[in-house]
């Protein structure tokens, strides 16, 4: 069985969407989400969905190795961060080399990087009216946004569209795609 960790800060609609993909799954388990947040409603989720969930805060993430052993321990095949907001600990990234994934709200390398987040990408596309956005599944390096991408797909936006429309819109791309290209990733490896 592969396992998978789940990183979160919010509202954690796409980890909800990533376990339903991956129940009964033959092959992959996620083993338990991570979030930084104490009040993201990420945790009610995973309290109603019965899946193990853990909240560290910042000394534990990056003043001190604790999450990164806790991780090691937990030995799993991608950690994948959905909707999560901190930077990655550059010790991090040798010790699970292309083994974690983040999705974007945007086709990077068009907005991202710092601040670049949930609804100021939209706002910041609708400001510079964008005629697309989309997502961006991408390996996590030591730099915001950066990493090799694995997997982009476009949305078209219309002059109308709100910031809320544009939001929608990318949210359905994440649901129909992310769960299927972790899949990917994690039977192509053999
Ligand atoms: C998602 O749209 C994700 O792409 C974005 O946060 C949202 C979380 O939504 N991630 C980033 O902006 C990372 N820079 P969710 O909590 O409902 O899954």
């Amino acid at each position: 069985m592969k396992e998978i960790v789940l990183l979160a800060s919010g509202s954690g609609s796409n980890v909800e969407n990533i376990i339903n993909y991956f129940k009964g799954h033959e092959k992959i388990k996620i083993s338990c989400v991570l979030t930084n947040n104490s009040n993201a409603k990420v945790i009610t989720r995973c309290q109603r969905l019965q899946v193990p969930l853990l909240y560290f805060n910042r000394d534990a993430f990056s003043k001190s190795d604790t999450v990164l052993k806790l991780l090691q321990s937990l030995n799993p095949s991608l950690i994948v961060l959905a909707g999560f907001l901190w930077k990655i600990p550059e010790n991090w990234v040798p010790a699970f080399p292309n083994q974690i994934i983040n999705i974007h709200p945007a086709l990077l390398p068009k907005y991202g990087g710092k601040g670049m987040y949930g609804m100021h990408v939209h706002k910041a596309v609708r400001a510079n009216k964008e005629k697309e956005s989309g997502i961006t599944i991408h390996y996590v390096n030591e730099h915001y946004d950066e990493g090799v991408v694995i997997f982009q797909a476009k949305t078209q936006i219309a002059e109308i569209d709100s910031i809320e429309v544009i939001a929608k819109k990318v949210h359905e791309l994440e649901y129909k795609h992310f769960p299927r290209v972790i899949e990917k990733l994690l039977t192509d490896h053999g």
